[in-house]
């Protein structure tokens, strides 16, 4: 029986709590035993003190499971639910858990957590992961439970350290082996871990797959954002710039522009053409005031900048409006409020769909075959190599830096961009 764990890595998005309802469950369903890494790979590498060892046992699921195989039932039974749902912590940081930061988890576990905003097995930024003997201890800390499967749900940093961590597998084995930390029984039944990837992430910057989990409801957040400031801005006939987040991604910067008929957008990708931009801008957002708008919506990426790579400020664009049009002219940050919250309908479907993906994924996986990265290409749901689609990425961001704005689009989305 395949043992999965799974984490969640970098920034939290809507929908990493249904990626892990989905591989609990779908691995369940699959005759697996399914465990969660709390605090992303911080966890893996602090994983369990012994002391605390799980004692818990999860109430058995209140659905009637039809099933015929009894040790089916016992795994549904026996996660460490009843930690999970420990009343000293609204989710898994509760006092029980305290240093146990890997845990067997049960189908109760997960009961709704498609709704949940955020990442309830929380997320860290882990420096001990970056380096050789953090990694050795997150090995060491998998093989101690058993697992030999890891999923885990994160931007492309997040990703790239999977793919690290699997290729150095081999080596950190023996190094264990060598100091006498694991037996050659474990070293010959651990000797491939086995990685799958899905994208979670309000950026939508990753290559080989349309959407990442969480980009939805966070442009949705910001349409709803843009929708409030409206009535207002056509109270007081005023402009607003609004910064949106994205790192060095422009898709929610665009899209937004898209759905609510801002009148410009900065985006990295492509920074305006006319140089100065600013003449640019004035013209046409002239041009609109003159057909009789009211107001002014300018989208401002967090990582915008000219052709030059000067970035390009909310505030510089504020001064702008107000010192050339003469127009009353606010900022609006939205910030984190962007990335919180309930998902969406579709940050509950697409990571339910790339949940049950992943799992087949790794019970398909082999030491021949790359690790895969679970992306979604027209609406269908698609494996594709991990590391491609990370190298892809990395290289948009190269292509921003050499000025090849041409060649970043066509990298990011190279069908879009025909
Ligand atoms: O990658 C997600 C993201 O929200 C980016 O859009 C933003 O640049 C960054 O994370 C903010 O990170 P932090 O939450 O650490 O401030």
């Amino acid at each position: 029986r395949m043992k999965i764990a799974v984490l969640t890595s970098g920034g939290d998005s809507a929908g990493m709590n249904a990626v892990v309802r989905a591989i609990v469950k779908g691995g369940i369903l699959k005759n697996c035993e399914t465990w969660i890494v709390r605090e992303g790979y911080e966890g893996l590498v602090r994983g369990n003190a012994d002391a605390e060892a799980p004692t818990s046992v999860a109430m058995p699921p209140a659905v009637d499971v039809k099933v015929r195989d009894p040790a089916f039932v016992e795994h549904l039974r026996f996660g460490d639910g009843e930690l999970l749902r420990d009343g000293t912590g609204d989710h898994p940081g509760g006092r029980t858990l305290k240093g146990r930061y890997i845990v067997r988890v049960g189908w109760d576990d997960v009961r709704g957590w498609f709704a949940e905003g955020g990442t309830l097995i929380g997320t860290a930024r882990s420096t001990a992961f970056r380096t050789p003997e953090g990694r050795l201890k997150a090995a060491y800390n998998l093989i101690k439970e058993g697992i030999d499967a890891l999923a885990v749900c994160g931007g492309d940093g997040s990703l790239t350290g999977a793919d690290v961590f699997r290729a150095e597998w081999p080596s950190l084995l023996e190094t264990l082996r060598a100091q006498d930390k694991i037996t050659d029984e474990q070293l010959a039944r651990h000797g491939h871990l086995k990685i799958v990837g899905l994208v979670g992430s309000i950026d939508n910057d990753m290559s080989m797959t349309d959407l990442t989990i969480g980009a939805p409801t966070a442009l949705h957040r910001i349409c709803e954002a843009i929708d409030n400031i409206h009535s207002t801005a056509i109270s007081h006939s005023r402009a607003f710039v609004l910064e949106v987040m994205g790192r060095h991604c422009g898709w929610l910067a665009l899209l937004a522009g898209v759905s609510s008929g801002a009148d410009f957008i900065f985006i990295p990708e492509r920074p305006p053409q006319a140089d100065p931009w600013e003449d640019q801008m004035c013209e046409a957002i002239h041009r609109h005031r003159a057909i009789g708008k009211r107001k002014t919506i300018v989208i401002v990426a967090e990582g915008a900048h000219d052709s030059h790579l000067n970035p390009i400020h909310a505030s510089y664009v504020k001064d702008v409006l107000t010192d050339r049009l003469g127009l009353d002219t606010r900022v609006t940050t939205l910030g984190h409020i962007q990335r919180g919250g309930r998902p969406c309908a579709s940050d509950r479907i697409l990571p339910t769909l790339q949940g049950l993906e992943a799992v087949d994924a790794l019970l398909e996986a082999t030491p021949d075959k790359p690790s895969y990265m679970i992306g979604m290409r027209e609406n269908r749901v698609t494996r594709v190599p991990l590391m491609e689609a990370v190298a892809m990425t990395q290289s948009v961001t190269q292509a921003i830096k050499d000025k090849d704005f041409e060649k970043a689009m066509s990298l990011r989305d190279p069908e879009f961009h025909e």
